[in-house]
């Protein structure tokens, strides 16, 4: 099989960019297809951390051609500074190797500051955004008033384009929010500045990937995010604002449905969350803690915590149905090493009822209790292990369980950050 979506199965930070990383050597082409700086991807190598926000995780490798996508909502900084950031570690990056849509919308100041003056001003109604300015972009796309990458080349599209989209900003900046007024000159400027330096990486990625599809090369599409921050089908409002499911690598990539053979679901062996919403497995006692320490649970991005709980088995299934796992990438195992019982959510209890699918109501939602299914736990570390054979017998049930539960075949495990640390069961390219 050629071309595999990856997709993340909880509310993010499952361990995506490991899996993405590892994969990558099995195939030609890396996609990032929706999301943008909001992402946090860690990937380590050799003992070497390396975190990316936006250019995909399988730069690492400098035989395959990485791209970033329509669908991705793009802070042109902080590509600049990813860029920068990976020729100071020696890795230059030519247009062979990394392409940028000129499609992709472009995350522009008065995002930034819209996203940050909202939330300050929300109280209880705060949606925990990373800040990006990712909402405020998405919207201008879907209002028509966004600026695009292409955009960023021609001086009088784009002072035409803002001279338009600031009017309505600064009223809304300035009088709802009392915050500063953009003036449009210095944006110009700057901006035109960032296109001169992406220039030579602007393309069209849809055009790239169908001939690379046409001459048998394998691609990897790489979800950011995951499918409970999905702009429909997540906990909706505390959702980010795209569709990391499946179906949006085919509109993110612009590719069609009948090109993806295979999509990978990545699982975290427990659940965490940034940010506000409602969390039915979270836990605030040792075992929390427990994930939180030994697990590093911080974001990639903003640093905040991350609230940790039990595997939430109606979210996978959710995930499983929404996305259409072919297999699962099961992350974080060696984290559960130590724990004497662990639980695993089958269904929620709301009053008299037994859900086994999320509802959407999130006032339903917040009466549920989670229904759990007991496993005992084992003590050995599982770091060092590279076969599902040397796995401690409970750690295998615990997996087991997890693909007697979903209905899906698990293809990777992953049992440490490094790059090695990891079991592949199967290869989802073949
Ligand atoms: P992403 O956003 O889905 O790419 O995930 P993040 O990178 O934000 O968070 C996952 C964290 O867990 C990173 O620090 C990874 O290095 C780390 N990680 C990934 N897989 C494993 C694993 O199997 N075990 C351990 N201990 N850490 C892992
Ligand atoms: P990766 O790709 C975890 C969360 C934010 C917030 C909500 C909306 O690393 O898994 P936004 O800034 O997107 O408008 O914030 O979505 N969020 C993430 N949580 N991992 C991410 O990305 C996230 N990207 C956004 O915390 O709750
Ligand atoms: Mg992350």
């Amino acid at each position: 099989m050629s071309n595999v979506v990856l997709v993340g199965s909880q509310w993010g930070d499952e361990g995506k960019g490991k899996i993405v990383d590892l994969l990558t050597a099995r195939c030609d082409m890396v996609v990032r297809y929706q999301g943008g700086n909001n992402a946090g991807h860690t990937l380590v190598v050799d003992n070497k951390q390396y975190i990316f926000h936006l250019i995909p995780s399988g730069i690492l490798y400098d035989n395959k051609k990485c791209l970033i996508s329509n669908g991705v909502a793009l802070d042109p900084i902080i590509l600049i500074e990813e860029i920068e950031k990976l020729a100071g570690q020696g890795i230059k990056l030519t247009p062979k190797r990394f392409g940028l849509s000129d499609k992709a919308h472009v995350i522009m100041p008065y995002h930034k500051a819209l996203d940050l003056a909202r939330e300050s001003q929300s109280g209880d109604f705060r949606i925990g955004t990373t800040g990006r300015g990712i909402g405020p972009c998405y919207e201008d796309k879907s209002a028509r008033v966004g600026i695009r990458v292409i955009d960023l080349l021609d001086a009088d599209r784009l002072t035409d384009k803002l001279y338009i989209v600031l009017k309505e900003k600064n009223i809304l900046l300035n009088y709802l929010y009392g915050s500063d007024i953009i003036e449009i000159d210095p944006i110009v400027e700057t901006y035109l500045s960032y296109g001169k330096k992406l220039a030579p990486f602007i393309t069209d990625t849809s055009a790239e990937i169908a001939s690379a599809m046409s001459s048998g090369k394998k691609i990897l599409f790489e979800g950011a995010q995951g499918t409970h921050l999905d702009i429909d089908h997540g906990t909706y409002p505390f959702v980010t604002s795209s569709n990391p499911t499946s179906g949006g690598a085919c509109t993110g990539a612009g590719i069609g449905p009948t090109k993806i053979d295979h999509v990978v679901g990545i699982v975290k062996s427990y659940t965490t969350r940034v940010g506000a919403g409602p969390f039915i497995t979270e836990l605030t006692d040792e075992t929390g803690q427990h994930f939180q320490k030994k697990g590093s649970e911080f974001g990639a991005t903003t640093g905040r915590i991350r609230r940790c709980g039990w595997l939430d088995m109606v979210l996978v299934n959710d995930a499983v149905r929404l996305n259409g796992f072919s297999s699962l990438a099961i992350t974080k195992l060696d984290i559960l090493s130590g724990i004497k019982t662990i639980k695993i959510c089958t269904a929620y209890k709301c009053g008299a009822e037994i859900l086994k699918i999320r509802p959407a109501c999130l006032n339903k939602l917040a009466e549920c209790e989670p229904v759990y299914e007991e496993f005992p736990g084992w003590n050995e570390s599982l770091s060092s292990i590279r076969s599902k054979d040397k796995l401690p017998a409970n750690a295998v049930n615990y997996l087991n369980a997890i693909s007697r539960i979903s209905g899906v075949p698990i293809s990777i495990l992953s049992v440490g950050p490094d790059r090695n640390e990891t079991i592949l069961l199967s290869d989802p390219f073949i």
